[in-house]
């Protein structure tokens, strides 16, 4: 990850590219506060000089201009900030213009604005996922500075984007390694080593594990894999916690689908881990931030795939608490794996519960590529919702309407993982885990499907492929427990 440091707002500027924020007006662009001095060194024309160049501050928009041996740095870079210059406005823009700026060592950015968004945005956008590529591609970005006074306030805030980044950027590793090297048991190998050195506990069950703890959810769905399934548990034990939090996330390594074999979109299943790589990250990042607040992630990996030893549609299934559940279709395997991560997380009596998932394409025709579903206790779904959007991400709070639970009666088991039609899937989803969770416990469920991959072209600090989503919604809500 790029290293981002201070420097005196007095200092001369310095860098390979210096960054300015451009805000949209109705008279058009206008400099954002923080350009003054790089406006300066170039004589007061920098605005001008933009405008010449197209551009308008509209948000994404990066535009650069050379500054010809006038100043004592190579190139301006103006990022778009829109017209409200909001924290996400601030780190979306610094992104998308550290996106363009591969190749340079440092990037110095003249922008006044919250560090703690300034630096996200930095370390986000300069991300590249280059495991793969045979020959060496053009060096990282080495460097970011930022002016600004460096007080305690100010190297806390950097701290924080410290800390968050590093655990969205390790989700997208995590998403973006291919199934082939990413499966349960590497999975599971890679969790456990960053936590292990972040000085968490740790606790892996394989498939002995597994079978003598009854979880008839995980061993059916990771039945049918050459790679057997694992449930991986990682707890963050602060001095003095004020609250007790289980975080829950779906970890399939790939959804083939299984016997109801997948007939679309089957590529886009190795981020079908996403929730599982959010919660283990998260757990890191509010260690990282000694956040006190007990953590434990309970994450169930396995690989959805069909074969002989497959589970099939109709088996009935018996959880790790007994309960019994009819299989509609093996491409619902999510919350099978989920039931008994749920069960487990819940033994601990937590006070709060999480659960990430990319759980439903339902998710993706309801709210999009991009916005996060949350359901579950309404006043704890509130809350999650809240801290999220207040953290920069899009998360939207979603019903459970109380006719779904009927509707997964089964004939003959307790219950069946769909109901008979397609209407409301996500929310079906979450109804199907509230199952599971007793009551009085606060829970909700987090629906990424969509969020978790970027099936589109690169936006803001958002790259290609996976994204890191709902890390910092459950960051920002478990720091939220902290009075
Ligand atoms: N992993 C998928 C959901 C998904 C879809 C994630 C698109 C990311 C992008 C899930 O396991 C699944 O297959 N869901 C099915 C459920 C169906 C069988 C009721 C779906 O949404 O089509
Ligand atoms: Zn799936
Ligand atoms: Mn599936």
């Amino acid at each position: 990850m790029v290293k981002v440091s201070l420097v005196a707002p007095t200092a001369p500027l310095a860098g390979d590219a210096v960054v300015i924020g451009l805000l949209r007006s109705p008279d058009g662009p206008r400099l954002a506060p923080g350009a003054a001095p790089v406006d300066a060194a170039l004589g007061g024309k920098l605005l001008a000089a933009l405008k010449t160049a197209g551009a308008s501050g509209k948000a994404d928009e990066v535009v650069k201009v050379p500054t010809l041996g006038l100043a004592p740095f190579p190139l301006v870079v103006s990022a778009g900030l829109g017209t409200d210059g909001s924290a996400e406005a601030l780190r979306r823009g610094v992104g998308a213009a550290l996106r363009g700026l591969t190749g340079k060592r440092h990037v110095h950015l003249a922008i006044d604005g919250p560090l703690d968004a300034l630096a996200e945005g930095a370390q986000l956008g300069a991300y590249a996922f280059t495991e793969y590529k045979s020959k060496a591609t053009k060096p990282a970005l080495a460097k970011v500075t930022i002016a600004a006074a460096s007080d305690a306030t100010a190297r806390a805030h950097l701290k924080h984007a410290q800390a968050v980044s590093d655990a969205v950027l390790f989700v997208r590793d995590l998403v973006n390694t291919p199934p082939n090297d990413l499966y349960p048991a590497t999975f599971a190998e890679r969790a456990v080593a960053r936590a292990s050195a972040a000085g968490l506990e740790v606790e892996v069950l394989d498939e002995r594990g597994l079978k003598r703890g009854r979880f008839g959810g995980i061993l059916a769905v990771g039945g049918g894999s050459a790679r057997g399934p694992r449930l991986v548990r990682i707890t963050y034990r602060p001095a003095k916690p004020q609250a007790k939090v289980a975080l829950v996330g779906k970890g399939i390594t790939f959804d083939s689908g299984g016997l109801n074999i997948k007939t679309a979109n089957m590529h886009w299943m190795k981020s079908d881990m996403g929730g599982a790589a959010a919660v283990i990250a998260s757990v890191l990042a509010i260690a990282a931030l000694k956040i006190p607040v007990e953590v434990t992630a309970t994450v169930p990996m396995a690989e959805n795939m069909p074969s002989g030893t497959a589970y099939r549609p109709s088996d009935v299934l018996t959880m790790r608490n007994g309960r019994t559940v009819e299989v509609a279709d093996t491409d619902a395997e999510g919350r099978l794996v989920l039931a008994d991560a749920v069960i487990r997380a819940v033994e601990d009596e937590p006070d709060y519960l999480i659960e990430a998932s990319t759980l439903t394409g339902a998710q993706l025709v309801a709210l999009g590529t991009r916005v996060i579903g949350a359901m579950g206790e309404p006043v704890w779904r509130d809350q999650v919702t809240a801290a999220g959007n207040a953290a920069g991400e899009a998360v939207w709070a979603m019903p459970i309407p109380a006719e779904l639970r009927p509707a997964l009666d089964s004939p003959i088991a307790d219950l069946q993982s769909l109901t008979g039609d397609r209407w409301g899937g996500m929310l079906v989803g979450a109804a199907f885990i509230g199952d599971f969770v007793p009551e009085g416990i606060p829970w909700v469920h987090l629906d990424i499907a969509g969020p978790a991959w970027n099936l589109g072209g690169p936006h803001g600090y958002t790259p290609k492929g996976g994204t890191g989503a709902a890390v910092r919604t459950i960051t920002a809500a478990v720091a939220g427990l902290v009075s």
